[in-house]
């Protein structure tokens, strides 16, 4: 799904906007500055960055903290129809298992994600990143 980025501006477009939500990281432990940006369905762009803490296990990532950004700001019904995510450290940054299982509860399956990989912007549908998401099914 690569050409997918190179072919697609919105994708462009929604990378950006994770760029720039990186620069409001506030990542003084790791200085790994992160970004996220998701299209909803709705068509509103909702961004996220990584929160750390002086606690360090309570730091929040850049695509938990947009998802937590937009079922607060858009309520419960939200649908993600593409998440860019980005970082400042010229570094490879595809999203956290934690974050994949946030995600998957609000996405679409067959939504981009695009992330920055040893190779460039790499592209590919959600359900390649995280198959088998976990589901509450209750018999
Ligand atoms: N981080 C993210 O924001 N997203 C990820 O998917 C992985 C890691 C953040 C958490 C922490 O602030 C820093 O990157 C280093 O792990």
């Amino acid at each position: 799904m690569n050409d997918l980025f190179a072919a697609e501006p919105a994708l462009q477009s929604l990378m950006e906007f994770a760029r720039q939500a990186a620069l409001h990281s506030y990542s003084p432990y790791s200085h790994f500055r992160v970004g996220a940006a998701l299209k909803l369905s709705n068509g509103e762009i909702v961004t996220g960055t990584n929160v750390e803490n002086s606690s360090y296990g309570l730091a929040i990532c850049a695509e938990r903290s947009a998802v937590a950004r937009a079922v607060s700001q858009f309520g419960p019904q939200i649908r993600i129809e593409a998440v860019a995510i980005a970082n400042l450290n010229n570094a490879a940054s595809p999203p956290c298992g934690a974050c994949r299982q946030v995600l998957a509860e609000f996405i679409l399956p067959e939504a981009p994600a695009i992330f920055p990989a040893s190779d460039g912007v790499r592209a590919m549908a959600f359900s390649e990143l995280l198959p088998l998401a976990f589901e509450m099914k209750l018999k």
